[in-house]
């Protein structure tokens, strides 16, 4: 059965797009579906759009439609840990909608019936994840010093927050931080994704390159680092993932 790779930006995604074998394509939602094989792997590639909405409808589809296996999602995210520096990736293995607030019927932050605020990614998954990105992240990697990034980048595990928000602001970054403050990064899909994978019970796992620290502070040129840095920390960790 199929694997499907899921960004929300083309650039996200443009590199693996790149080294798929493309078999055939179909449109559906506004959405291309591109099946191929990348490696030994049956593969579909999709763009799902941004933010929580775009990313279930296109989760929903893949899982019930296209009956694939497992998702894998990857793409860049805000930094919000200590630590968690731009050109350093961080494997997702729990999500919360930080949006999510219907309290007070329902305590802040869980999502309405389920009990639940935190989904969990697939372990197995995570876990070979992981394994990829630090293969790849032992190799040099010119383009960081272009950004001026001197510090090898670290992996990094553990909780995302999803919100329907790009965040830019220093006042907003440091109320999730000490609201949630085991939060690496934030980011507006994975949170989305998990709780259609939970519906579903199906394995998922999130790969995010770290983009920008979520503040005000002068952002590093967005579309050249989507390009240079993380399209292709995608690509690779995404084949040593399915390689290891
Ligand atoms: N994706 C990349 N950076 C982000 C940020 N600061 N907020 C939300 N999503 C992001």
């Amino acid at each position: 059965m199929t694997l499907a790779i899921v960004s929300a930006l083309p650039e996200e995604l443009a590199a693996i797009d790149a080294a798929l074998h493309t078999t055939r394509t179909e449109s559906l939602a506004g959405r291309q579906w591109r099946f191929g094989r990348l490696g030994d792997e049956e593969v579909v590639l999709c763009l799902a759009g941004v933010g929580k909405v775009a990313a279930a409808t296109t989760t929903a589809l893949l899982l019930d439609r296209f009956a694939v296996r497992s998702l894998l999602f990857t793409g860049v995210a805000g930094g919000l840990g200590p630590g968690v520096a731009v050109g350093d990736v961080v494997v997702g293995r729990e999500f919360l909608q930080h949006d999510m607030d219907a309290s007070p019927l329902f305590p802040r932050w869980e999502v309405p019936l389920t009990g639940r605020s935190r989904f969990g990614a697939d372990a197995p998954w995570a876990d070979r994840l992981a394994a990829g990105a630090r293969r790849v992240l032992a190799q040099p990697h010119a383009a960081l010093a272009g950004f001026g990034i001197v510090q090898a980048p670290a992996l990094h595990q553990g909780l995302i927050l999803s919100g329907d928000q790009f965040i830019a602001s220093g006042a907003v970054c440091r109320r999730l931080q000490a609201e949630l403050p085991d939060a690496l990064a934030v980011e507006m899909e994975g949170a989305a994704i998990a709780q259609v994978c939970a519906d579903f019970d199906r394995p998922f796992a999130v790969l995010r390159t770290i983009s920008d620290r979520a503040d005000d502070q002068a952002h590093v040129d967005f579309p050249r680092f989507l390009r240079e840095v993380a399209a292709p920390y995608s690509r690779d960790i995404v084949m040593a993932t399915l390689q290891g």
